[in-house]
């Protein structure tokens, strides 16, 4: 899958998906825009791409502040000349059992996880429109389509994700745009890191292939839906999930 020649935006690039795909990305030829609230984080990153071969620069950017999103494409377009490829992963949890959530973590969860998003996806859309090519990807997750106990802003806003990528694909289609999701199940990142380990052993019980994925299970599909092999698919959610859901 060579991606020589094309310039992606990654999303929360300093850690975790991101990071892997953005590595992967870079590996098969993109160059990339890492975006994250942490620019030293994502310069860590940019190096070990560079180590790696790959070309990539870091751009501190809170995706829920519409500004600096505009910003960071800008920086993107006018530093790599084009932006073929957009991951929306940056992605926050603020967990609470629904009688209990405060409407400070209601609020910060819609910001980041589906504003962010859609900021992201129009600012990218606006250049991808123009040039009658792109691909967007966006990180959804198996919550936004079971549900989840003590996650209803973070499921709502995985479910929204959904809708978002189905609209924006028949908005793009007629100009060569492409907008997939990606739900993943259970990663091995930060963000489940964070359950207690007896939660984590449960998780294992409820997945048919008998483990959590790694960021490489989910790098692998976005990068398939990256090249020119998925150029066909559009408006359709990837599951990498272990089995865990088979919808
Ligand atoms: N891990 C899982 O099991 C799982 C399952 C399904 C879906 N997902 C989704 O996959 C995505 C990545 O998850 P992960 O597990 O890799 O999470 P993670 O390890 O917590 O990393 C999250 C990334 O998002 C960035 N970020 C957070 N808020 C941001 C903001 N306002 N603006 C810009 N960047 C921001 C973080 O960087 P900074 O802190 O530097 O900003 C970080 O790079 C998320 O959308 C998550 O919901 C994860």
């Amino acid at each position: 899958m060579d991606l020589t020649g094309q310039v992606a935006v990654v999303t929360g690039a300093s850690r975790g998906i991101g990071e892997v795909v953005a590595r992967t990305l870079a590996s098969a030829g993109a160059t990339c825009c890492l975006a994250s609230r942490n620019e030293a984080a994502a310069k860590t990153v940019v190096q070990a791409i560079e180590e790696e071969g790959g070309r990539a620069i870091a751009v501190a950017c809170d995706i829920a502040d519409g500004d600096q999103v505009e910003a960071m494409v800008a920086r993107c377009t006018a530093e790599l000349g084009r932006l073929d490829i957009l991951l929306n992963n940056a992605g926050i949890t603020r967990d609470g059992l629904a009688i209990r959530l405060k409407p400070e973590d209601w609020q910060a969860v819609l910001d980041v996880n589906l504003t962010g998003t859609w900021f992201c996806s129009q600012a990218a859309f606006k250049v991808m429109l123009k040039q009658r090519s792109g691909r967007i990807i966006n990180i959804s997750s198996i919550v936004g389509a079971i549900g989840n106990v003590g996650q209803a802003n973070y499921a709502a806003t995985k479910a929204a994700i959904i809708g978002l990528t189905k609209t924006l694909a028949r908005e793009g289609a007629p100009r060569g745009v492409t907008v997939n999701a990606i739900a993943p199940g259970f990663i091995d990142t930060a963000m489940t890191q964070a359950l207690p380990e007896k939660v984590r052993e449960e998780l294992k019980g409820h997945i048919p292939l008998g483990r959590l994925g790694t960021p490489m299970d989910v790098a692998h599909a976005v990068l398939f839906l990256a090249s020119s092999g998925a150029s066909y698919i559009t408006g359709q959610v990837i599951h990498v999930n272990g089995g865990m859901l088979m919808p």
